[in-house]
């Protein structure tokens, strides 16, 4: 079965933008080497495709092959003139006011994200993707398998939370299967869900 995967960069206190969806002091999520290094190495198809020649990568991918986003988080790009930063994968943007994708590579679904999401499980594949934001991982949150926090040394008081949004569930326990701490500060952690027993 395919996991959903909400692989995210958040700071220390939680938050994975500002509160109005920008980067306030434009430099929250600034990679350092390290931080670039262990993104080539562990998780290439996550570099958006500029970044990705910018830098020379040609990796194939190591897990994903789907991506999931909310509007406004794919507003970001097509308000910068990028209408897919990711051809090299599945790309589906959740949205109830586009009604035509700006992308022929691009799926809108305007339809229930949970119903979308155990199709997409049911099907064969590797990972997904969730890239988020908030609101579409907040209305996902019974269906996320792991988490792999990018952990920035990083903290903002205020901002865009993890999730977000009417949750339709509480309390649910993960398990740490795998960290690293780069030199700089940054820490990859990935969780796995724990089995309901
Ligand atoms: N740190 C990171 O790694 C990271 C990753 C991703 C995003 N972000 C940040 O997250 C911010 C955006 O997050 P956000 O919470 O404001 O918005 P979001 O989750 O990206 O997008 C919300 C939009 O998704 C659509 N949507 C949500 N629930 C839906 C549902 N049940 N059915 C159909 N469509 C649904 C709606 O689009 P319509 O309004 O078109 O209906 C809604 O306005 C951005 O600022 C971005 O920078 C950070």
């Amino acid at each position: 079965m395919r996991t959903l995967t909400y692989f995210v960069a958040t700071t220390l206190d939680g938050f994975i933008a500002g509160t109005d969806g920008t980067d306030p002091t434009g430099s929250i999520f600034t990679p350092t080497q390290d931080y670039l290094d262990h993104m080539i190495a562990h998780y290439p198809e996550t570099l958006p495709v500029a970044a990705r020649q910018a830098l020379g990568v040609t990796a194939p991918r190591t897990r994903f092959d789907t991506i999931l986003e909310g509007r406004r988080s794919y507003q970001l790009g097509l308000d910068a003139g990028v209408t897919n930063a990711y051809p090299h994968l599945r790309h589906l943007v959740f949205s109830r006011t586009l009604d035509q994708s700006p992308d022929p590579a691009v799926e809108l679904v305007a339809g229930d994200p949970l119903e979308k999401v155990r199709q997409l499980k049911a099907e064969d594949g590797g990972s997904i993707w969730l890239v988020g934001g908030a609101e579409l991982a907040g209305a996902l949150y019974e269906e996320i398998d792991e988490l792999i926090l990018k952990v920035n040394p990083v903290t903002l008081g205020s901002g865009i939370p993890l999730f977000a949004g009417k949750i339709d569930s509480g309390l649910r326990r993960f398990t740490l299967i795998e960290s690293t701490v780069l030199i700089s500060g940054a820490a990859f952690l990935t969780y796995r869900q724990e089995l309901p027993w």
